[in-house]
């Protein structure tokens, strides 16, 4: 086979695992990608800090850049903005394609990369960036492309549904749980980013933006996080017949009196579910995705929302697709992840629960 230079940002909860996916499982890989997936390098803040799996120590440098020139894929795995967006930028203009996890820089630069990706020929695959495991971008971006998504429902926040969960099955207290959230590795370096609502609200206009086929910017979509709830909320819920839940919903609203075109709603709320609901037997930090089309109809999509290795999987299979890209020349398997269709108008029309 020929061989890949792959360079990987990141080796926290979900780059650690990658990295030991890659080398453990460096044979059945190649011939899945048919290429040799060479880690070059892995490309962290302090080379000696605590690693989830055991990694010869000679891959790590703190010299993202350097490591970058002259790959062919660049794993993105560092999370938030800065120096995120640099290096993705370098990586795409230096003919890499890039696969990464990171809803933040997607949902807030997502334009910005793309447009580069596509100036280069080069691609950026995410379909780590929401729901986890759960394969919910192909999905979206190839399968459901001939038909017309109406609504997508769904739990994408595995740190507040573990969270809510144990509050609601155990008694548990928020700030315990959530400090267990954080060692298992779900949560954001900073978990404002899940209890807040602004992790699911990156990954609804993510999905949202596929679905309907647009470009659904952060600050359309209605967040609201999980802070406010406590003990005497869930009990009271329970009591009622009902979970509380973080959901997103992303929907197409018919076109108003006058209007031209239908609007599209997307929105993240802590919602009461009914417990003969589907999503209200979704524990810990799995999480599932409702997908409503017009000919396919309902669509279920569940697994784990959070976790270094399951993440992992999503991030591995995006590297085989960028391997078997680079194999084929660049052309044909990839195409064009990004939702770039003719814009449907999107609606500020927000239903509270
Ligand atoms: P972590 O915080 O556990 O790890 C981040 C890694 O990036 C660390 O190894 C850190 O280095 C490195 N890093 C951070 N900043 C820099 C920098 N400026 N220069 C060099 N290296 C840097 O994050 P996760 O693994 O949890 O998440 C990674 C990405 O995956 C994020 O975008 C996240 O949103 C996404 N994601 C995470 C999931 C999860 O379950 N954890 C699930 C799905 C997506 P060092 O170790 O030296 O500090
Ligand atoms: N912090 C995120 C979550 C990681 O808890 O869902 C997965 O995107």
């Amino acid at each position: 086979y020929r061989t890949l230079r792959v360079a990987l940002l990141g080796a926290g909860a979900v780059g650690s695992q990658v990295a030991d996916l890659l080398l453990k499982h460096r044979a059945e890989l190649a011939d899945r990608a048919g290429a040799n997936l060479e880690l070059a390098g892995i490309a962290v803040r302090n080379i000696d800090g605590k690693r989830d799996a055991d990694l010869p120590r000679e891959l790590f440098t703190t010299d993202a850049e350097s490591l970058i020139v002259g790959s062919d894929i660049v794993i993105e795995l560092m999370g938030g903005i800065e120096p995120a967006r640099t290096q993705v930028l370098q990586a795409i203009n230096s003919g890499a394609d890039v696969v990464t996890a990171n809803k933040a820089l997607l949902a807030t630069h997502g334009s910005e990369i793309f447009d580069a990706a596509d100036q280069v020929g080069a691609e950026v695959y995410y379909e780590a960036a929401a729901a986890g495991a759960i394969p919910i971008i192909r999905p979206l971006r190839d399968s459901l492309a001939g038909d017309r998504v109406v609504r997508i429902m769904g739990i994408v926040n595995g740190t507040t549904n573990y969270i809510l969960d144990r509050m609601d099955t155990e008694g548990a207290d928020f700030a315990d749980v959530l400090a267990q959230a954080q060692a298992l590795g779900y949560a954001e370096a900073d978990p404002t980013a899940d209890v807040e609502g602004y992790d699911a609200a990156q990954k609804a206009a993510i999905l949202a933006s596929l679905a309907f086929h647009t470009t659904v910017p952060l600050d359309a979509v209605h967040r609201e996080g999980i802070t406010q709830i406590d003990a005497a909320m869930i009990e009271s819920a329970r009591h009622a017949g009902y979970v509380i839940k973080l959901l997103a919903v992303c929907e197409r609203l018919a076109a108003a009196d006058g209007e031209p075109s239908e609007s599209i709603s997307v929105r993240v709320y802590p919602a009461l579910v009914e417990r003969t609901h589907p999503l209200a037997s979704v524990h810990g930090a799995n999480n599932a995705v409702f997908v409503q089309a017009e000919a396919a109809g309902d669509l279920m999509f569940y697994g784990a929302g959070a976790g270094g290795v399951q993440t992992a999987s999503a991030v591995l299979g995006d590297v085989v697709s960028a391997a078997r890209r680079h194999i084929a020349g660049g052309v044909g398997v990839g195409e064009s992840t990004r939702a770039n269709l003719p814009t449907v108008p999107i609606g500020r029309v927000i239903t509270r629960y």
